[in-house]
């Protein structure tokens, strides 16, 4: 649905040119001459921005937006001002607007101060959605994505999550594997238990061995008393053991005792005892190709494998990377990294371009990075790294549809700009009294230009715009 905007000014031509602008910019916009209409229009119809002049006849913008405040205190307003009045515009902003934009506009300038408005407010719409489905960090919900990739192995592992069998989770590098065994550890009938986990990569071997058996007193050197291993902290509970892919052989073998009889045996102990446990693994290896050569054991791999989930790449579901970067910049302003910052549709535009080899955790650190690049609100292309653009576009949808990137670049000029135009050049006449000297300064052209211009469109110093909006 595109954005309803109102645009409130006394002058006509200034309303019909933010209509045509705005028109041509996809939004459905209303005018109003008169503050007092628009003020019994603002009762009865919502609009994602308000934007009105400041000195009209029946009323001034500043005692207009306050008024609206007062029954709408969300309402997103700008005000309009010339650039003499921007004290009046900032006690307007005191009143509750919250940007001004200042006559003679520079179209991109108004544009864009529009876009970002609009934005905050469909922000602020998705920020609760988001905030309800973060209540439970630990529920599917928190693994963000709406596309089909992710759907539907979400949907699986829900499914998963309800049976006690051991889940193999596979993924490369950064694709949610830690987030997803948690979840469906919380929604087990083991969610009330421990959830233990242990990366089988960050330790040696004789430290993995003991870590997840645990030792007898004298076992090795060291070894100066007994201790419990992690299998029997988790018992009763889930045990997430994260890349699997490098256990040595003999580690290997224990683990498949523990998965076959229930039972773990620590280090230097001749006496198992039993444990109830269920197990998650996980690994971006190619555990197949590693049982292949050898270097896994094939028995140990069926066993694991009872119910495997596959974390697709991020470069194959491109369509989540916008709900992604909102997820992460909401998250980052809620931990103290400053405002909640935005981005634009050129910034999706580059990060949907790139193939991301570290997956979602390189966005969200490449998002990290962004922001203490730039300290203001919104983020900009020139804020990321070289890197996303070096590589060709690796651009797919989940749904397998390629995505339109031409779709967000800036089109080559239609008619309808020079409609824009000729309503612009109206404005700037009426402003000016018709004086075309200071209108081709506002301009930024020659006066000869705008001669020829006037010719081109047939128009008079003298011609008033027609209304086009009477409601
Ligand atoms: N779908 C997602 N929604 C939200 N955050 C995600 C998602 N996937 C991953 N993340 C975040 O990305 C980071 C990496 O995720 P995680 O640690 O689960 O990945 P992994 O697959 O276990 O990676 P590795 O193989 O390197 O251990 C974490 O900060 C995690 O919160
Ligand atoms: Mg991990």
């Amino acid at each position: 649905m595109p954005a309803r905007i109102l645009v409130i000014d006394d002058e006509e031509s200034m309303c019909h040119f933010m209509e045509i602008m705005l028109v041509k910019e996809g939004y459905e916009v209303e005018t109003s001459l008169s503050a007092t209409d628009a003020l019994t229009q603002l009762r009865s119809t919502n609009y994602d921005l308000v934007i009105t002049d400041l000195q009209m006849p029946d009323m001034t913008g500043i005692d207009l937006v306050r008024e609206v405040k007062g029954f709408k205190a969300e309402q997103e307003m700008f005000v309009m001002t010339a650039y003499a009045s921007v004290d009046t515009a900032i006690e307007a902003m005191k009143e509750g607007a919250s940007d001004y934009i200042t006559k003679p506009f520079k179209v991109d300038e108004i544009k864009l101060t529009i876009a970002k408005a609009i934005n905050r407010r469909g922000l602020a719409r998705e920020n609760e959605v988001l905030k309800k489905q973060l209540q439970d960090k630990n529920s599917f919900d928190a693994i963000i994505g709406q596309s089909t990739a992710i759907t539907q192995v979400k949907r699986l592992a829900e499914r998963i999550a309800s049976s006690d069998s051991t889940v193999l989770i596979r993924g490369e590098s950064g694709t949610g594997k830690d987030l997803m065994a948690r979840a469906i550890h919380h929604h087990s009938p083991r969610c009330g238990g421990p959830f233990v986990t242990l990366n089988c990569a960050a330790l040696p071997e004789t430290l993995l061995e003991s870590e997840l058996f645990g030792h007898k007193r004298g076992s090795f050197t060291g070894a100066n008393r007994d201790k419990d291993g992690l299998l029997k902290a988790a018992d009763g509970g889930t045990f997430f053991l994260d890349e699997v892919g490098n256990m040595s052989p003999a580690i290997q073998v224990k683990l498949l005792r523990v998965l076959e009889d229930k039972k773990v045996t620590p280090v230097g102990d001749t006496k198992p005892f039993d444990v109830d446990i269920r197990l998650i693994a996980a690994t971006n290896a190619d555990l197949e190709a590693d049982v292949k050569g050898g270097r896994f054991r094939a028995d140990l791999f069926y066993r694991l494998n009872v119910l495997p989930i596959s974390l697709p790449p991020l470069r194959e579901r491109l369509d989540d990377i916008p709900l992604l970067v909102e997820f992460f910049l909401d998250r980052f302003a809620e931990r103290g990294h400053g405002p909640r910052r935005t981005v634009n549709a050129d910034v999706l535009t580059l990060l949907a371009g790139y193939a991301w080899p570290g997956n979602v955790r390189e966005l969200e650190n490449t998002l990290e990075r962004a922001i203490v690049m730039n300290r203001s609100d919104a983020l900009e292309p020139a804020d990321f790294p070289g890197r996303l653009t070096d590589q060709p576009p690796a651009l797919s949808r989940s749904d397998g549809e390629e995505v339109e990137p031409s779709a967000t670049t800036p089109t080559s000029p239609s008619p309808t700009l020079e409609i824009m135009e000729k309503a612009y050049i109206q404005y700037v006449l009426t402003q000016t009294d018709g004086k075309k000297s200071e209108a081709a300064r506002i301009l930024g052209i020659d006066a000869s230009t705008l001669y020829r211009k006037l010719e081109r469109y047939k128009m008079s110093e003298r011609e008033r715009p027609n209304r086009s909006s009477d409601k």
